[in-house]
């Protein structure tokens, strides 16, 4: 039997598992979703859900992996032959994000080079959406779709960010991701606190932070606490999506990642060392984007609400402005902000399609660079998709249901599963004997109790809104397509991928017993 490739060392492991989890999520999402829900208000919900989900679901996914010795479906399976679909879902979960999150990447290094020049002229919005993006008018209606063609500047990039993750990922998990990540982490590192230095010292830099944040209680407790949020709750709902995003848990990929360690490494501290890694990466970030938008408000001499903005908006329109508005060295900061997204992302991307790769070989005995050509091949032929004029619509709508209809309920399956019905205190042992030091019942409390609590809660509320106004006000047929059938889709391919195939060697897949 073909020994399973291993980390050289256990800091590989930390920052290879940091890489993944530090991503888009930490630099464009966080900031905004922390602005949003009640500023340092939110650190509340925020720290809540790291503790009560975050840190122990990374845990219980270290437990699995390191021990079983497998891929998700591989891994799972060995807990129970009845949870293998679920590894399979989570497989097809990173399947659908490897092909926009990509296509991300391959904006940002469109960005990054139009920083030199400020290519983007002074309306940004406007070059965003039609220079660069070619969305066509009513893109999207009820009659139809128009596609608005292929985007030759944004399919170059994309085919440069796929040769780069072709090359790390054949070779392997210590030579490729291992060494890549010691490089990159270290640089990703050096640019945040060089981006972060220069923002604060902006003038208006203090009139950003302070906005981010200026607690909000109100915003996060309910009335008979004395909120004055109705939607309190949903302020809890973000914080636990947030987590679970960032952390990149629920998704396969620390099961993948933790596969690859000897079963002698220590996991607790690592699990910790990472999440709290992730976490001041996040503020980090938060507090240099902020301080930018601070100096941006003050010198246009508007209100930092109508300033910020998220996700796309922030990256793609309101950096640009900022960096036009600079008073010196405007491209470098640019340079330097789209290379943080690069470097970032990169180092994700690559733990979300390895997952992919190690299921396929595991699964089918394939070699890494049999299962890195099929893997390669068919996510970047998909993501095309995203490089016409409609590309950001389906994206929008894409990533909007597999994070709220695939992460959080793969993530509440696996909870409920494994907590309930394998022995979840087993998995708490073999950890602890392992490690620095040990981890108590609390947490199977949360795995067992907490957990599935708010995770219920967020799905229900999730179907509510889903069906109390169409998302982002796109047709129907299009939330159906490409948010229902989609998730469906994934599904039916994870239960036929468990239950139609038999693993090449049965003795791959012996059950350690539930
Ligand atoms: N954890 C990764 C991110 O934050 C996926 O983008």
């Amino acid at each position: 039997m073909v020994q399973r490739e291993q980390w050289g060392s256990r800091v590989g492991f930390i920052l290879a598992a940091a890489g993944s989890a530090i991503g888009l999520g930490n630099i464009w999402r966080f900031p905004y979703v922390v602005y949003e829900n009640g500023g340092g208000a939110f650190l509340i919900p925020y720290f809540f859900a790291l503790l009560t989900a975050g840190i122990p679901i990374l845990l219980l996914e270290f437990g699995i992996g390191r021990t079983g010795k497998g891929s998700a479906p591989l891994s799972l399976s060995k807990l129970s032959r009845k949870f293998e679909w679920l590894g399979w879902w989570q497989v097809m979960i990173c399947f659908v994000i490897t092909t926009y999150y990509a296509a991300i990447l391959s904006w940002s290094i469109n960005y990054f080079f139009y920083s030199f020049n400020l290519s983007w002229g002074e309306d940004t919005e406007a070059f965003l959406f039609g220079d660069f993006l070619g969305v066509p008018d009513d893109v999207v209606t009820a009659a139809g779709w128009k596609l608005g063609g292929l985007q030759w500047h944004i399919l170059l990039p994309l085919a440069a960010v796929w040769a780069g993750v072709y090359y790390v990922l054949v070779r392997g998990v210590k030579q490729g991701i291992e060494k890549m990540s010691k490089v990159f982490m270290p640089i990703l590192f050096v640019v945040m606190l060089l981006i972060v230095i220069r923002a604060v010292t902006l003038p208006g830099a203090a009139v950003g932070l302070d906005h981010l944040f200026a607690p909000n209680f109100g915003k996060i407790l309910p009335s008979f606490l004395g909120g004055t949020n109705p939607a309190w709750y949903s302020v809890w709902l973000a914080a636990y999506g947030q987590i679970f995003f960032s952390l990149s848990i629920a998704f396969a990929i620390m099961i993948t990642y933790s596969s690859y360690l000897d079963k002698k490494q220590e996991v607790n501290n690592s699990g910790f060392i990472m999440a709290f890694s992730n976490s001041g990466f996040e503020f980090l970030s938060a507090i240099g984007v902020f301080a930018a938008i601070g100096f941006m408000a003050v010198s246009t001499n508007s209100d930092v609400k109508d300033v910020a903005a998220a996700g796309v908006g922030l990256a793609f329109v309101v950096f640009p402005k900022i960096i036009n508005a600079f008073p010196a060295l405007n491209g470098a900061f640019g340079a330097l902000f789209f290379l943080s997204l690069i470097i970032a992302g990169f180092t994700s991307l690559i733990s979300i399609v390895e997952v992919l790769i190690a299921a396929l070989m595991d699964k089918f005995r394939l070699s890494r660079k049999a299962a890195v050509n099929w893997v390669v091949g068919v996510i970047a032929a998909l993501s095309l998709a995203y490089t016409t004029g409609a590309g950001i619509v389906l994206l929008d709508i894409v990533d909007h249901f597999i994070n709220n209809f695939g992460i959080v309920i793969a993530g509440l399956l696996e909870v409920i599963l494994i907590g309930w019905f394998a022995n979840a205190t087993r998995i708490r042992e073999e950890n602890n004997l392992v490690s620095d030091y040990r981890v108590g019942a609390w947490w199977n409390v949360m795995i067992m109790g907490v957990t599935p609590l708010v995770l219920t809660f967020m799905t229900y509320m999730n179907f509510r809104l889903e069906f109390s106004e169409a998302y982002g006000g796109y047709p129907f047929h299009a939330l159906i397509t490409f948010g229902w059938v989609m998730v469906g889709i994934t599904l039916a391919i994870a239960f036929t991928l468990a239950y139609a195939f038999r693993w090449k060697q049965d003795s791959d897949r012996e059950v350690r017993g539930a």
